[in-house]
């Protein structure tokens, strides 16, 4: 009973035997174990996977068929997860069983051969590889990434100053600042907001997750026979991957990057002449490479996006920034805060959850998958399932949240009856977010420097509050959206 095939299975090891002979007679999309909407002959659920905004849609469907639930699409078997408790299950307590990732004609072609951290499956390669990228970030978040983030926030205020009390789109800027606290920690080089080198860099990241993300690409993955047909979208792909790679190696080639601060470019350069003799295992510089680029693209769009739904949200309620605001004066009494003041600051730190919880901005994770046979909830999820934990949906589980809808900070707060414990932005286990620690840093920093000097106010009337539905991607952003930031009489 505690072999993990079997765990969780209410039919034991003989019920497992039993479904075992099933399976091998039976197609699993006629699985009876697993609920989910009709597949159609060839398309299985394609239509569903189209939706505009998938996480949401795929939370409605919770609602129909329950927090586990599967669909087809070509030969593939996906099973959407869709409550705390099952991601827990799958994420944490099986980590084992659905550490992998799904393997990709095109995720190769992204992944420098599936040679990168986020897309790289589970092996002891990758162990190496992830363990290296941590303990390098690690060491770097010690010594200097507050510093880092600190002068990154003290430019942006200088940006928001000089639009003078004009209206604008902050989304830009908060992606710059981002970008920035990144590129000085892997390259030890930053830019300005109108620097060629940096659009070109962002230009061709985002032109890859958003083609990698379409239609066209994806249908190659899983209609094979469609690769031998010219596909414009699929060629751009390649030359973008093209661009990337050469901005990265002349960035890891200049001699910046060995500047006191790029701690981590540093350490990324020694994953090239690291072996590890217990496991034979030897990473190249496609691996450094490769963990430059999971850093870049893991590390901007997500803190970016989370900064303009913060300002979108306090657009929405005003008073919550008020309280914010007082917070911050009675507590560092005219100071910036430090990130070791974060609990001080209840009011700022529920706000942070909140938006985290609302807008989990990497909504579906990244796909796992399931390496050996084992169960969730008691279903029996066989080797190589594609698993899609629903952090959006998790997040809006109302038998987790009171009003899980609507953005209320304070049920964080003494009380308010929530607990940070129940959520799952960085997703869990083995491929939990890499950059946690640093993302967690720079959220309360940004968020912090922002609202002590300036207060946020809507472009012209209430008419212009932001939508607050969004963009869902891989990434889940809000549509663009014009603020002004008002300088409080307090900033030095
Ligand atoms: C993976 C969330 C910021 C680097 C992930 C995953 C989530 C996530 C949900 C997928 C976990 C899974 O597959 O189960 C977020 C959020 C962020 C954020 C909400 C900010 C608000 C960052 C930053 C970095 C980063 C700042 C880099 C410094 C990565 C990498 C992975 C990842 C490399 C792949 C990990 C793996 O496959 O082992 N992130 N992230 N992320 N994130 Fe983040």
């Amino acid at each position: 009973k505690g072999d993990k095939v079997t765990q969780g299975d209410p039919n034991g090891s003989v019920g497992s035997r039993l479904l075992h002979s099933f399976y091998q007679f039976f197609p699993r999309s006629l699985s009876p174990y697993l609920p989910g909407p009709l597949s159609l002959p060839l398309l299985g659920n394609m239509l569903e996977l189209a939706h505009d905004h998938l996480p949401s849609h795929l939370t409605s469907l919770a609602r129909r068929y329950g927090n586990i639930y599967r669909l087809k699409c070509g030969n593939t078997t996906m099973v959407v997860l869709n409550s705390g408790d099952v991601i827990r299950e799958a994420l944490v307590k099986k980590w084992s069983d659905f550490a992998g990732r799904p393997h990709s004609y095109t995720g190769d072609v992204v992944s420098g051969g599936g040679r990168s951290i986020s897309l790289g499956d589970y092996s002891e390669e990758w162990r190496v590889h992830r363990r290296l990228a941590h303990n390098a970030l690690q060491r770097c978040s010690q010594q200097s990434l507050h510093g880092v983030i600190q002068k990154q926030a003290l430019h942006l205020r200088q940006v928001l100053l000089d639009y003078n009390g004009r209206a604008a789109d902050l989304s830009e800027d908060f992606t710059v600042a981002a970008s920035n606290v990144i590129t000085t920690l892997a390259f030890g080089k930053e830019y300005e907001k109108s620097s060629s080198e940096l659009q070109r860099l962002h230009g061709c990241l985002n032109e890859i997750v958003s083609l990698w993300g379409s239609p066209w690409i994806s249908a190659l993955d899983s209609f094979p026979l469609l690769r031998k047909l010219p596909n414009p979208p699929f060629s751009r792909l390649l030359k973008e991957v093209d661009r990337r790679d050469e901005i990265i190696r002349t960035h890891l080639d200049d001699k910046t990057s060995e500047d006191a601060i790029a701690i981590t470019g540093a350490l990324l350069n020694g994953l090239g002449k690291r072996q590890d003799t217990t496991q034979g295992v030897v990473l190249t510089d496609t691996h450094v490479h490769m963990a430059a680029v999971d850093l870049l693209i893991g590390g901007t769009e997500t803190t970016a996006a989370w900064l303009s739904w913060t300002v979108a949200f306090l657009l929405h309620r005003p008073e919550v920034q008020c309280r914010v605001y007082d917070e911050l004066c009675t507590v560092l009494d005219g100071r910036y805060p430090q990130y070791s003041d974060r609990y001080r600051l209840p009011v700022l730190c529920a706000l942070i959850s909140e938006v985290l919880r609302l807008r989990p901005v990497a909504p579906l994770a990244v796909p796992h998958r399931a390496i050996r046979d084992s169960s969730i909830a008691g279903y029996f999820i066989p080797k190589n399932t594609v698993i899609i934990p629903n952090l959006f949906g998790a997040h809006h589980d109302p038998a987790v949240w009171t009003d899980p809808y609507a953005f209320k900070p304070e049920r964080f707060l003494e009380g308010g009856g929530a607990s940070t414990r129940a959520l799952l932005p960085f997703g869990g286990g083995a491929r939990l977010c890499l950059g946690e620690a640093v993302a967690k840093m720079e959220l309360f920093l940004f968020t912090a420097y922002l609202l002590r000097d300036f207060q946020f106010v809507p472009a012209e009337s209430q008419a212009s509050l932001p939508d607050l539905t969004g963009v869902a991607s891989v990434v889940l952003k809000a549509k663009a959206y014009t603020v002004i930031a008002r300088p409080r009489p307090t900033m030095p």
